[in-house]
C-alpha cells in the first residue's frame, strides 16, 4: 500500500494532485483540503478478466417485467410537514440527508420526530451525551416508548448496534461526527464522510431500514460539504432560515421518490418545532398603522400561498458608500430592481441607503415578489405609506414590464380570504379572471409607471 496526499474539493469531491484556490468543477473559491490516500500499487490489483462466466454467486441483470416491486407502502411520520417535503412519507430502506446550518434546529427536528412518533427509532448521536439529549427530550416532551439514544462515532459500532436493535428507523446526528475504520483521515474529512454515507446506504438498502441523515452546512467549507454526499442519498432536505426568527423552512432539494415542489413549515418555540399550518397569517405583521416601506407579497412558496410582509427602508447615506443589505432576498436581485427603477421610473437611489426585510427570515424564491419588493422601496423613498388592504403579485422584467406570475388565482384567493381589498398585478394575469366576481379589487398594471401613477401618483 502507498500513501499518497491528494487535494480534495470539500464542496463536491474533486481531486487534484495539487492545491488550487479555485475548484474547476464548481467554481467555488478556497475549498481545496488536503487528504491522504492509500492507494493499492499496480501488483496488489489483480486483474480480473471480464471474459468468460462469472464465477461465485453474484446478482443477475434480469428483465424489468420480473422485477419483484418492493412493498411500496411508504411510512407515515406524525409530522405533516415532514410528510409533505418529503411527499407523502418516508420510503423503507431510502436514504434522506437533512442539511443545514449548525443550530438551525436539526438536532432538533430529527429528535423531535423519533420522540413523537410511534416508530421503535434509533437515534445516534456523535455530538451529545445521552444526558444532553435527554434534557433535550425533557423540553420536546416523551411519548415514544420506542425511541433509543445512542452516542457514538464509530460507524462500524453504529452499524451493528443497529442491526441488533432492529430499529423502524435509523437517526445519524451528525455524519461528520462519524469514522468509518476503514479510511484513515479524521471525522469530517471529505473521504470519512463519503465513506459513512456509502456505508450508511448499504446498511439501509439490504435492511430496508429509513436512515435519516444531519449533515451541517458551513459557508467557509471548512468541513466537507453536504454536495459530496447528495448524489449519494436518495433525498436531500434543506433546513432554512434565520437564527434570529422563529421561522425555519424545509425545501426537498432532491427526491428520488417525489418532487422536489413542495416544503415544509415549522415555528422554533420554547418546547421544539412546531408545524405551521397556515403560513399567511403568521407572516403578516398584526400591526393596524400604515407605515411606509411595508408592502404585502402574494407568493407561492411550494405549493403553497402565503402573504409575506416585505420591508424596505430607504435613507440618506451619510457614511461613504451607500449600502446595500437584504435578508431572506437576492442582494442581486435587490440591485436589479433598483437598477430597474433608476432607469425607467427616474428614481434614484445612488444616494441612499437601502436595507431590505422579510418578514419572519424566511428566504422567498418566488420572483412574484418582485412587484411588492419595488412598491415598498418607492414608499420608503417617498415616504408614502402603501395601505395596509392592498397587496402585490408580480414579476419585474429588465425593462421595468411588470410580468404574468403563475397560479394566480390561488394568489387571489388567499389574499381575499385573509381579507385583503385591492390586489396589484400583472396586466398579462387578466386573461381570463374578468368576471369572476373575486372579493378582491383587481388592479393590473403593465409597467413600473403605471403602479407609481395609480399608488403613488
Ligand atoms: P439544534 O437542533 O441544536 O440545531 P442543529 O442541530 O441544527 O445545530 O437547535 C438549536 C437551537 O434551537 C438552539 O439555539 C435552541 C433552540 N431550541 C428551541 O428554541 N426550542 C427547543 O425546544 C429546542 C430543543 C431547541
Ligand atoms: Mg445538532
Amino acid at each position: 500500500m502507498k500513501v499518497k496526499k491528494v487535494y480534495i474539493c470539500s464542496n463536491c469531491g474533486h481531486n487534484s494532485p495539487k492545491w488550487e484556490g479555485k475548484c474547476m468543477t464548481c467554481n467555488e473559491w478556497n475549498t481545496y483540503v488536503e487528504e491522504e490516500v492509500q492507494k493499492a500499487s499496480a501488483k496488489e490489483v489483480k486483474k480480473e478478466s471480464w471474459k468468460g462466466k462469472p464465477k461465485g454467486p453474484s446478482a443477475k441483470p434480469i428483465p424489468i417485467q420480473q422485477v419483484i416491486p418492493a412493498a411500496a407502502s411508504r411510512i407515515k411520520l406524525p409530522d405533516t410537514e415532514l410528510n409533505r417535503a418529503l411527499g407523502s412519507g418516508l420510503v423503507p430502506g431510502s436514504i434522506t440527508l437533512v442539511g443545514g446550518e449548525p443550530g438551525i434546529g436539526k438536532s432538533t427536528l430529527l429528535l423531535q420526530l423519533a420522540l413523537k412518533s410511534r416508530l421503535k427509532v434509533l437515534y445516534v448521536s456523535g455530538e451529545e451525551s445521552p444526558q444532553q439529549i435527554k434534557m433535550r427530550a425533557e423540553r420536546i416532551g416523551m411519548d415514544n416508548l420506542e425511541c433509543h439514544v445512542f452516542s457514538e462515532t464509530d460507524l462500524n459500532k453504529v452499524l451493528k448496534q443497529a442491526y441488533v436493535l432492529q430499529p423502524e428507523l435509523l437517526v445519524i446526528d451528525s455524519i461528520q461526527t462519524l469514522t468509518s475504520p476503514a479510511v484513515d483521515s479524521i471525522a469530517g474529512s471529505v473521504s470519512q464522510v463519503r465513506e459513512c454515507t456509502s456505508g450508511l446506504q448499504v446498511f439501509a438498502k439490504e435492511t430496508e431500514i429509513p436512515v435519516m441523515i444531519i449533515g451541517h452546512i458551513t459557508k467557509e467549507g471548512s468541513i466537507a460539504g453536504p454536495k459530496i454526499l447528495e448524489h449519494i442519498v436518495d433525498t436531500v432536505l434543506h433546513f432554512e432560515g434565520d437564527r434570529n426568527h422563529i421561522y425555519r423552512i424545509l425545501r426537498a432539494k432532491k427526491n428520488r421518490f417525489g418532487s422536489t415542489d413542495e416544503l415544509g413549515i415549522y415555528a422554533m418555540e420554547a418546547g421544539g418545532l412546531r408545524q405551521v399550518e397556515n403560513p399567511s397569517e403568521l407572516l403578516l405583521s398584526q400591526s393596524d398603522e400604515q407605515l411606509s416601506g411595508s408592502t404585502v407579497a402574494t407568493n407561492i412558496e411550494g405549493l403553497r400561498p402565503m402573504l409575506i410582509e416585505t420591508q424596505a427602508l430607504v435613507s440618506q447615506a451619510i457614511y461613504g458608500n451607500p449600502q446595500r443589505s437584504t435578508t431572506g432576498f437576492d442582494g442581486r436581485r435587490l440591485s436589479m430592481l433598483l437598477a430597474v427603477l433608476e432607469k425607467k421610473a427616474g428614481l434614484f437611489f445612488g444616494q441612499n441607503d437601502v436595507f431590505l426585510n422579510i418578514a419572519g427570515g424566511l428566504k422567498v424564491q418566488d420572483t412574484a415578489i418582485d412587484l411588492a419588493i419595488v412598491a415598498a422601496l418607492i414608499s420608503s423613498l417617498q415616504n408614502i405609506p402603501v395601505s395596509n388592504k392592498v397587496c402585490f403579485a408580480g414579476e419585474i422584467g429588465l425593462t421595468g414590464e411588470i410580468r404574468a406570475v403563475n397560479r394566480i388565482e390561488q394568489r387571489i384567493e388567499e389574499a381575499a380570504r385573509l381579507g385583503f381589498e385591492e390586489m396589484y398585478l400583472s396586466k398579462y394575469n387578466m386573461k381570463g379572471l374578468k368576471g369572476k366576481g373575486h372579493k378582491i379589487a383587481l388592479r393590473p398594471v403593465t409597467k413600473i409607471e403605471d403602479l407609481i401613477g395609480e399608488l403613488f401618483g
